[in-house]
Order: structure tokens, then sequence, then C-alpha cells
């Protein structure tokens, strides 16, 4: 048997040394939050996620060069274990041991511990790259666009929250108050100003632009469209070069 000492001390170890990321308190190097982030898709966030799939899917699946994908900033690997249900052969890369700790258990691709702008692989080896939910917390994006577009051949799928939406002032308000920790060391970006970022980082190479936003309220006509408003974007950078 182990002793109850050794137990603890390993666990010690690992969690309060990884509780800071970048000189940052991070949610996602606290448990706390990290092991019951799967919960929350299951709840209010379920209609939502629908429709970011839709999109997201739909610019991957247009672009018929595509059949592998890496995507950075997996977490529990919501999203990667989904790119493999509609025909995708997907991996999966993040920084937090903890919400791989989660994923490993949900997924049977391969992921690894690893930090976006530093990406462990060759030139090419994936067909595409994906960032969902993730870009919001990257401290040098022009630098995690340019791994991504090394990194993977034909394109680039963001899933992002959008700066133009009364959520993001409600997300403010809540932090203000110390009532949501996970958007605090956020920047929140729409689609005009992640085109802005992706232009600086690209600059020289040939690529086209889609996108189109969704998290419209219930009621209204149209989930999805191409306005700038919404809750969630979904953008695709086209590879031409
Ligand atoms: C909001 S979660 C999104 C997880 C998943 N993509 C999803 O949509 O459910 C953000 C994720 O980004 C990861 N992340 C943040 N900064 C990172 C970095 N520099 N490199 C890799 N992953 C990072 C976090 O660990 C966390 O798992």
């Amino acid at each position: 048997m182990i002793p109850e000492k050794i137990n603890e001390a390993k666990f010690d170890l690992l969690s309060n040394d990884l509780s800071v990321w970048q000189g940052r308190e991070e949610w996602f190097f606290n448990r706390e939050h990290t092991d019951t982030y799967e919960q929350w898709y299951e709840g209010r966030y379920k209609r939502a996620e629908i429709w970011q799939k839709k999109i997201l899917g739909r610019y991957i699946q247009k672009d018929t060069r595509v059949k592998t994908l890496l995507e950075f900033g997996c977490g529990t690997t919501r999203f990667t274990r989904w790119w493999h249900e509609i025909g995708i052969e997907a991996s999966g890369g993040d920084i937090s041991p903890f919400m791989l700790g989660q994923g490993v258990h949900l997924f049977k691709g391969d992921l690894v511990l690893a930090d976006s702008h530093y990406m462990p692989f060759k030139d090419n080896t994936f067909d595409s790259l994906a960032f969902v939910t993730t870009f919001e917390y990257y401290k040098d994006p022009v630098q995690v666009i340019r791994e991504a577009a090394r990194v993977g051949k034909h394109g680039i799928v963001f899933g992002m929250m959008n700066k133009n939406s009364p959520k993001f002032y409600r997300r403010r308000i809540q932090e203000v108050f110390g009532a949501n920790p996970f958007y605090l060391t956020a920047t929140f970006y729409s689609p005009k100003s992640l085109i802005k970022v992706i232009e600086k980082a690209l600059e020289g190479r040939s690529y086209e632009i889609e996108w189109q936003t969704t998290g419209l309220p219930k009621w209204f006509p149209v989930q999805e469209w191409s306005q700038p408003y919404g809750d969630f974007f979904g953008l695709y950078v086209k590879l031409k070069d």
C-alpha cells in the first residue's frame, strides 16, 4: 500500500506549482474549474454548442483538402472528439495538464501538452489547425497564427467569443464583482479585429477569409448570419500557397 503522505506530496507538487501560468492565476490551472468544465457544456450552453459546431464543421468540410487537423487549446477535447465524428482525423494540444487530464479519458486520439506559441511539430504536419475559444488567452496572437500556418498546410479555423455582444459587457461587469473567473485574462476579438491580427501574421502569404456569427437570441429570426453581432463567431483562413 502507498503511504498517504507520498500520495499527498505528489499531488501537491503538481497542483501548487502549476496554479500560475505566464505570471497570471489562470482558471485552467485550477482544478476547481477544470474538473467541472465538461458539465458546463451539458447545461445552458448546449444550444449554443450546436450552432457553433454547425459553422465550424461547414468551414472544415468545405475545404476538401482537409483530412487531418490539430486543435490547439483543445482543453477536455470537447471539440476534438467531435472533429472525428464529422470525419476529420484530429489530434489535440493544450498547456493545461488538468484539462488534458480530463481529455485523455474522453478522447481516443493523440494529445500533446504544449504551448500554442511553440507547437512541437514539423512544418506542414497537419492539413489544418483549429482554435476553439482558446485564442482569447494568447499573449502573442501573431506568433500563434504564424505557428498555425507553419504546422497546418491548408487552413486555420477559429471559433471565438465575439466582442460585439451584450455578453461581453455582462462578463466584464461580473468580473469586477469577482463573479466570473473565466475571462479575467482573456482578450476578446470581433471578426474585424481578428482579421487585423491575421493580416499582420500572414503578411506575404496567399489566403482567403470567411466568417459568420451565431449565438443570437432564441427569438431572433435567424441563428447565424454574416453580420458582426452575436456571442460567437467562426472564421476560416484558407491558405492558397
Ligand atoms: C475555454 S478553454 C477551451 C477548451 C476547448 N477548446 C473547448 O472549446 O471546450 C481554453 C483552453 O485554452 C488552453 N490554453 C490557454 N492558453 C494556452 C496556450 N498558450 N497554449 C495551449 N493551450 C492554451 C487552456 O488550457 C484551456 O484548456
